[in-house]
C-alpha cells in the first residue's frame, strides 16, 4: 500500500506524492518531479533535512549525528534521504516550491451551487471530474479565478473534497470583484479554475486538547478540519468559539450542530459583538475563552479571523499568562 506524502514548501505551496512501501521519501519525490534539496544522499550532510508535521516513518540508523542529532529527530526533524513512510505524512520543506522545481497545481471545475447564506456570507460549491485528484490539508486555501476577469482571490476550503466537489464560505464584500460575481452573475455550470492548495494553516496531528477560534467567515477552515476530525476521531477535546459582528453574520450553525453530534468530544459556542445583538452570548471570543479551554497551556490553539482578532487574542493570552503549546493562526482581509 502506498502512503501519501504532503510536502508543504516555504512559500505555502503544498504538493502531494505517493511513496511506495520501503521507498525513500526523497526518491519518491524525485520520481514525481519534486527535487527536494539533496547532496550526499547518505545521511551525512543534512542538506535534505525537513520537518515531519505528522505521520509515522522510520529513519533507519545509517545517518550520522552531524546530519541529524537525536534531539532533532525527537522533535520531528527528518532526513528525507533516509526517511521511509509508514503512514501518510505531512513534511515541511525549508525551501520554496520553485527551488524544488515544482509549483502550484491548477484545476478546472464548474460551479455546482451558490447559496447566499446572509448579508455577509455566501457558500460556493465547485465540482468537476478534474477535482477528484485535488488533495489538500484541511485548513488550507486555494486561489479561485474570478470568472470573466484575470484576477483571483484566496479562499479556504470549508469542506473536504468528496466525489470531486469542494465548498467555500465566502465573505460578501459590497463592490468586491468575487462578491459581485457570486451575487449577481454566478450560476450552476459556469466554469471556474482553482490554483493551489496553499498555506501553512492546517490541522496537525492532535496530541493535546484543541481550541479553535473563528472570526466571521474565518469559520471556513474549521469546517474542513472538523470534517476531518469527524472521520478520523480525536482522543482529546476540541472546542470551537465562533465570533461574529452581528446576529445575521452567524451562518452554518446547522453544520456545527451536525459535527457536534458526529464528534463525541467536540463542543462549540458562538458569540456576537454588536451591542444590540439578541444572541445569548455577547462580546468577543476572548470573553468566552474559559480557563478549562486553555488547559494550563497544554493546548493547541488555531485561530482564523481578521488581523485585529489575531492581535486581540495574542494580547489576551499574554494578559492571562498563558503560553499555549502551539498557536497557529491565519489572518484574512478583504481584497481591495
Ligand atoms: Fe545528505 Fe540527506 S542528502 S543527509
Amino acid at each position: 500500500m502506498t502512503h501519501t506524502i504532503a510536502f508543504n514548501f516555504e512559500d505555502g505551496v503544498t504538493r502531494f506524492i505517493d511513496a511506495n512501501p520501503g521507498e525513500v521519501v526523497a526518491d519518491a519525490a524525485y520520481r514525481q518531479g519534486i527535487n527536494i534539496p539533496l547532496d550526499c544522499r547518505d545521511g551525512a550532510c543534512g542538506t535534505c533535512k525537513c520537518f515531519a508535521e505528522s505521520g509515522k516513518y522510520s529513519l533507519g540508523d545509517e545517518y550520522i549525528d552531524d546530519a541529524l542529532t537525536a534531539e532533532e529527530a525527537e522533535q520531528g526533524f527528518v532526513l528525507t534521504c533516509q526517511m521511509r513512510a509508514e503512514s501518510n505524512c505531512v513534511v515541511r520543506v525549508p525551501a520554496s516550491s520553485e527551488v524544488c522545481r515544482t509549483q502550484k497545481a491548477s484545476f478546472d471545475g464548474a460551479i455546482s451551487d451558490v447559496q447566499v447564506l446572509s448579508d455577509s456570507a455566501i457558500r460556493l460549491s465547485i465540482s468537476g471530474e478534474g477535482l477528484g485528484s485535488l488533495a489538500f490539508l484541511p485548513g488550507q486555501y486555494v486561489n479561485l479565478q474570478v470568472p470573466g476577469s484575470s484576477e483571483s482571490r484566496a479562499y479556504s476550503f470549508s469542506s473536504l473534497q468528496q466525489d470531486g466537489q469542494v465548498s467555500f464560505l465566502i465573505r460578501y464584500v459590497p463592490g468586491g470583484l468575487m462578491s459581485t460575481y457570486l451575487k449577481d452573475h454566478a450560476a450552476a455550470g459556469q466554469g471556474i479554475s482553482l490554483t493551489g492548495p496553499l498555506g501553512s494553516f492546517y490541522l496537525r496531528d492532535i496530541k493535546r486538547p484543541l481550541l479553535m477560534l473563528a472570526g466571521g467567515t474565518g469559520l471556513a477552515p474549521f469546517l474542513a478540519m472538523l470534517e476531518k476530525i469527524a472521520e478520523a476521531g480525536s482522543d482529546y477535546p476540541v472546542h470551537l468559539i465562533y465570533g461574529v459582528s452581528h446576529d445575521f453574520d452567524l451562518v452554518e450553525m446547522d453544520k456545527l450542530e451536525t459535527l457536534a453530534q458526529r464528534i463525541p468530544n467536540f463542543s462549540y459556542s458562538a458569540c456576537v459583538a454588536a451591542a444590540e445583538s439578541q444572541h445569548p452570548k455577547k462580546g468577543f471570543v476572548t470573553q468566552h475563552i474559559e480557563p478549562a479551554h486553555l488547559n494550563e497551556g497544554e493546548v493547541d490553539i488555531y485561530l482564523c479571523g481578521p488581523p485585529p482578532m489575531v492581535e486581540a487574542v495574542s494580547l489576551n493570552l499574554r494578559e492571562r499568562g498563558t503560553q499555549p503549546a502551539n498557536f497557529y493562526f491565519e489572518k484574512f482581509a478583504a481584497s481591495a
